[in-house]
């Protein structure tokens, strides 16, 4: 048994378990900071750095340091199988995050989180025969932790499959009610096996009977909502995760997992809603209505499609005062970030103030613009963000629109039957000249039609944008 060295209300503290507990408390240290440094692109990299070491030395002083209620430490040949573990899951882990395409980044961040959830609902299931019949604490966590983390984890594996097209959606208005029945039951379940007063031995039956029910709640949660609201549903089915990682926590009374599930839950829930808020839609309605489906615009006359050649773009371009750039999720398919940088750069030279304008929904991913450009090291002054560009709009002299269709979509200020109406849009049609690069007429995630393709200030650069982005500036360089 190891010597006490103190206590502290009424706990006894060795040596080794007073290093474990500071270990937690640096790791608590490096999970906040880690967090503030990932609020600005450019300290978000170290940010990721001191989180993951946080959870690194959390994992290891765990495993050297902590002991059972007897005062037994986890046996060597476990020591190893755990550090095995950890080295396997950190390799496949590495190499997927490495070989993974940014436009394939929310399904990797969906399958990271289905795994977060499964490890939770697997260790409330394992941790079950262990609590006391009557604890109704102990069974409290151990049963939100099960159903909680189950509906995390099969929720993003239907996340997944949607997000890589491999699941389509089912969108029956029937499913709603077999949804909330399925809810009520599994919840009533839950509630019977923490009242029940029987014993954890007895409860079997039930206990994978709430497993299998929160699995499938999990599953016929995400199956109805569009496609084109993953990234919100994973950012939901995230903060899920961290809630029951925290439930887990609180099985093992593991402070670190405590607080690094709660920043989790506490993360993910804000930037859903943030992200709710950019599209100016409530949860609710992301996760009954039926955004990306196709709705229909107002009757308007379209007008022509105007084409603008390489050349007049160029030296429309060139002898511009203030230019802006609105990339979209076009650009990122491209892989356009490092040209239209490039862009920016020339005609800077030039002398032309280049900016570009954010806006919060573009692309797939949360603050997936800020990722791309400041990957291709576009200074962070020049990104600006929808509400501070907007009001200076009507001075810029050509707004260059690369791969972007429904952030820049006026619809949504004016046609109250559009699927979009009352999102925050970049108001470039308020610009005094407007050139789109797209493939085609495609339509963006919304599904809807723009019509600022068809106004009179518009003219359209036809092509992959990478490709046209390159031949843009050969010719500016050729001027
Ligand atoms: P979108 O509206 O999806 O439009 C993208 C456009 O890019 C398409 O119209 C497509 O037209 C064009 N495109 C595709 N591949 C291209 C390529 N290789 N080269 C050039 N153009 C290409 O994009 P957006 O304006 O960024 O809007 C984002 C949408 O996603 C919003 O509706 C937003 O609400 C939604 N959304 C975003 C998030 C987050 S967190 N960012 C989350 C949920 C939903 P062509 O086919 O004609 O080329």
């Amino acid at each position: 048994m190891d010597k006490i060295i103190g206590t502290v209300n009424g706990i006894d503290f060795t040596m080794g378990s007073a290093l474990l507990e500071l270990s937690y408390l640096i790791a608590a240290l490096l999970f906040v900071f880690g967090l503030k440094l990932l609020s600005h692109p450019e300290t978000a990299r170290r940010g990721n750095l001191w989180a993951a070491g946080g959870m690194l030395l959390a994992m290891i002083t765990t495993t050297l340091l902590h002991k059972n209620a007897n005062g037994d430490g986890i046996p060597l040949a476990n020591v190893w199988i755990i550090m095995a573990a950890i080295g396997v899951g950190s390799a496949i882990g590495w190499i997927v995050a490495r070989k993974v395409k940014m436009t394939a980044m929310p399904q990797l961040v969906s399958l990271y989180n289905a795994t977060g959830g499964a490890a939770s609902a697997l260790v409330a299931l394992l941790e079950f025969p262990n609590a006391q019949a009557g604890d109704i604490g102990s069974l409290l966590v151990t049963i939100l932790g099960l159903i909680i983390g189950a509906i995390a984890f099969s929720g993003s594996m239907v996340a997944y499959g949607k997000l890589d097209g491999k699941v389509g959606d089912i969108m029956a208005g029937y499913m709603k009610y077999i949804n909330v029945i399925l809810l009520a039951g599994t919840l009533a379940l839950g509630a019977y096996i923490i009242i029940s007063g029987q014993q954890p031995d007895e409860l079997g039956w039930a206990i994978y009977t709430l497993f299998a029910a929160a699995l499938l709640y999990g599953v016929l949660f995400v199956m109805p909502i569009g496609g084109a609201d993953m990234p919100v549903v994973i950012s939901l089915l995230n903060s899920f995760t961290g809630i029951a990682a925290a439930m887990a926590g609180f099985i093992y009374n593991n402070e670190a997992m405590i607080l690094g599930g709660i920043l989790v839950g506490a993360a993910g829930s804000i930037l859903t809603l943030l992200m709710c808020k950019a599209m100016n839609r409530s949860l609710l309605n992301v996760i009954i209505g039926s955004f990306g489906g196709g709705g229909t615009a107002i009757d308007r006359e379209k007008g022509i499609i105007k084409e603008i050649s390489l050349s007049d773009a160029a030296v429309l371009l060139s002898y511009s005062q203030k230019v802006a750039i609105v990339p979209g999720y076009g650009l990122a398919v491209a892989q356009a970030q490092h040209i239209a940088h490039e862009l920016d750069t020339l005609l800077e030279g030039k002398g032309v103030e280049v900016r570009y304008a954010i806006h919060p929904v573009a692309g797939r991913m949360p603050g997936h613009m800020n990722v791309l450009l400041a990957e291709a090291d576009v200074p962070y002054e020049k990104l600006v963000e929808m509400d501070d560009i907007n009001p200076d709009m009507p001075n810029i002299d050509v707004v260059v629109v690369i791969g972007a269709n429904d952030v820049v979509n006026p619809a949504a200020l004016d046609d109250p039957s559009s699927p979009i109406y009352g999102m925050p849009i970049i108001m470039a049609h308020q610009a005094k000249n407007i050139i789109v690069m797209k493939r085609g007429m495609g339509k963006g995630y919304a599904g809807i039609e723009n019509f600022l393709f068809f106004n009179d200030k518009t003219r359209m650069l036809f092509g992959n944008a990478k490709d046209s982005l390159q031949k843009l500036v050969a010719e500016i360089k050729s001027m």
